[in-house]
């Protein structure tokens, strides 16, 4: 059976373009593969995080997982930090990766020209998150655009470890959806949408209310030539809208603007489009939170799972790099 194994970090809320660009995908693909999915909390401590926050948010970024529709009975739902073997093995990837192949990663690039403080392990990250996914022996990792090169390089780093020491890891390939891929930040189109903390008013939260997210779709930065179509050269703002209200509504973008003459029509019918997506997930979310102590309960099954098919990929890795067995 295809295993399919991917990782979200908790770090701000969970905002639209993780839902339409990976986590619709995570659920979907629960039907006929064997998903493995991971809150990354190690991923966050790249910079600083309040504990009380990272513990508060880690906690609620699983049960907006099982809130999309992740399943703890069919998939292996998790915290990255309850398996040690993710850092253990992030230790035998760097010791793969070479310097210059992690200073090109484009996120690092991008992170470390803005970050006043430069972590080690905003560096190296790419090798913890290489580890994330071979501990798995995954056939498929399901994200948006902007991790592509990430999982391009797991594959180098994967390949490279078994030509030097023999078969050992599985080479996994990125699943990138067709619509929502990389969705924009709505008051800067030509970044993508990230965070709310970056970004109130570009950023739509999973957990937005309707007239929030009515509010924040209005004031979408458009362009002046009033016409409806897509071409996210030239329109990048109604290219996204486009896009968003596709993915929402399950056309491309182009049939998705069919009829729509204005920009104040487009904008609402957008919005009530993203609202109905959302409605069924935030109330489940909101019987969720009630019951913090049944999510630890299905996180700590899934981290028993879990460490079980990771320790065995280590050994296996351990024995032919040739570390003496204990
Ligand atoms: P993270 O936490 O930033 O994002 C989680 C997922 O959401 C996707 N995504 C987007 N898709 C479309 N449009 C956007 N604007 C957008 N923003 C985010 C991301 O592509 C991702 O799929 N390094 C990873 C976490 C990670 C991981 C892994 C992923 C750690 N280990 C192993 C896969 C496999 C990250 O920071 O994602």
């Amino acid at each position: 059976m295809t295993r399919v194994f991917s990782g979200i970090k908790p770090s701000g809320s969970v905002h639209l373009g993780n839902y339409l660009g990976a986590l619709r995908n995570w659920a979907a693909m629960q039907d006929g593969a064997d998903t493995v999915y991971c809150v990354v909390d190690l991923h966050a401590l790249t910079v600083p995080q309040d504990p009380a926050e990272l513990r508060a948010s880690t906690l609620s970024l699983a049960q907006m997982l099982i809130a999309i529709g992740i399943d703890p009975e069919r998939s292996t739902l998790f915290i990255q930090s309850h398996v040690s073997e993710h850092t253990e093995c992030a230790w035998l990837m760097e010791c793969t990766a070479s310097f210059g192949e992690l200073r090109r990663m484009t996120q690092f690039k991008d992170k470390s020209e803005k970050a006043k403080f430069v972590s080690g392990g905003l560096f190296t990250y790419p090798a913890l998150q290489a580890s994330d996914i071979i501990l798995y022996d995954t056939d498929q990792v399901p994200v948006g655009e902007d991790q592509r090169q990430h999982i391009e390089l797991t594959r180098d780093l994967a390949e490279r470890f078994n030509n030097r020491y023999g078969q050992t890891f599985v080479v996994p390939e990125a699943v990138v959806p067709a619509a929502g891929a990389r969705v924009m930040d709505l008051q800067n189109p030509e970044n993508k949408m990230s965070k709310s903390e970056d970004s109130p008013q570009g950023s739509v939260s999973l957990l937005d209310d309707p007239a929030a997210i009515e509010k924040k779709f209005k004031r979408a930065v458009t362009d002046s030539d009033n016409e409806v179509h897509y071409d996210p050269a030239t329109k990048p703002g109604v290219s996204n809208l486009l896009s968003i209200l596709g993915a929402a509504t399950g056309q491309s973008p182009t049939e998705a603007a069919t009829g729509i003459e204005r920009y104040g029509d487009l904008k609402v019918a957008t919005a009530q489009a993203v609202i109905e997506l959302l409605r069924p997930v935030q109330a489940r979310y909101h019987e969720l939170a009630a019951d913090p102590a049944e999510t630890s309960r299905l996180l700590a099954v899934g981290a028993d799972k879990a460490r079980t098919i990771a320790r065995a990929t280590l050994d296996r890795a351990h024995q032919n790099l040739g570390l003496l067995a204990p």
